[in-house]
């Protein structure tokens, strides 16, 4: 049985960007929708967009760094749904840096939001999950300069480049359990921060370097997520989603 179907999806950073996308397409395949981000009115917009779905949809404020955060998540799915089944690791932020003049603060900011953020969130899912004895699937976004190198990028390589570990090991430890854990790495892709905050050329430099030539639309990489939700026999699985440019050789 596909994994959605029936079933109750947390999704976080769903304020805008691809975590909307990720919102319609897993909306009419669900039971239901928490959606959860920082941003409120983003939040709001999110809902409005997927209420055509029929389906429930429940949006919770939280600033997902605070100690707190993934619990209170948690106990809002429990409260409202009786629990989740899926949870979309989409939040995150991306900073890019030169190496040597990567701030102590700019670390800290990554690691937060990127790594333990996404860590606390899954721990909190899982212990519910496991509570109620169900299986279920997680899915963290991921990036492909957590595969290849790309200068300039170190600390949001590293932070994510534990995202990717992070599902390594929870699909083996969690497997028992019907607990399925994969990543989604995506190259560029068009949201509104993409567009509105890449320098041009940068933009350009990115696209020569890919060999289908474009970045993904933010509604292809919310396909995907979808497909690793539902895929039952897909754990420890590393989608990559970047019209080749972890394979790009011919540079
Ligand atoms: N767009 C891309 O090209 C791309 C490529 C590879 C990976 N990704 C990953 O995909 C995910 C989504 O990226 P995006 O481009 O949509 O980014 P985005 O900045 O448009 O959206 C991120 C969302 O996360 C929320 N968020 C950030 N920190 C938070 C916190 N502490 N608590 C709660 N919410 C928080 C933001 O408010 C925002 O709504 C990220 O994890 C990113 O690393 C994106």
């Amino acid at each position: 049985m596909e994994l959605l179907a029936g079933r109750i999806a947390i999704i976080t950073g769903a304020a805008g960007g691809l975590g909307r996308d990720i919102a319609v397409e897993l909306a009419p395949r669900c039971a239901g929708l928490l959606l959860v981000d920082r941003a409120e009115s983003g939040l709001a917009e999110t809902a409005a967009r997927v209420t055509g779905s029929g389906r429930p949809v429940v949006t919770h404020v939280a600033d997902l760094t605070d100690s707190d955060a993934a619990e209170k998540v948690v106990a809002v799915a429990e409260e409202r749904f009786g629990g989740a089944d899926a949870l979309v690791n989409n939040a995150g932020i991306v900073e890019y840096e030169e190496f040597l003049a990567t701030s102590p603060a700019l670390l800290r900011r990554l690691l937060a939001v990127d790594v333990e953020a996404v860590y606390r969130m899954t721990q909190a899912f899982v212990g519910s999950l496991r509570a109620r004895g169900d299986g279920g699937a997680v899915v963290n976004l991921g990036t492909g300069h957590a595969l290849s190198g790309v200068g300039g990028t170190s600390a949001y390589a590293a932070a994510k480049g534990a995202v990717h570990a992070l599902t390594r090991a929870l699909a083996v430890e969690l497997a028992p359990f019907g607990i399925r854990v994969t990543t989604l790495a995506l190259g560029t892709t068009m949201t509104d921060r993409v567009r509105n905050d890449l320098p041009a050329g940068l933009i350009e430099r990115r696209m020569a370097q890919i060999p289908l030539g474009r970045g993904a639309e933010p509604a292809e990489a919310a396909r995907a997520v979808a497909y690793l939700l539902d895929a039952e026999y897909a754990t420890g699985t590393e989608l990559v989603l970047d019209g080749g440019f972890t394979v790009f050789g011919d540079r």
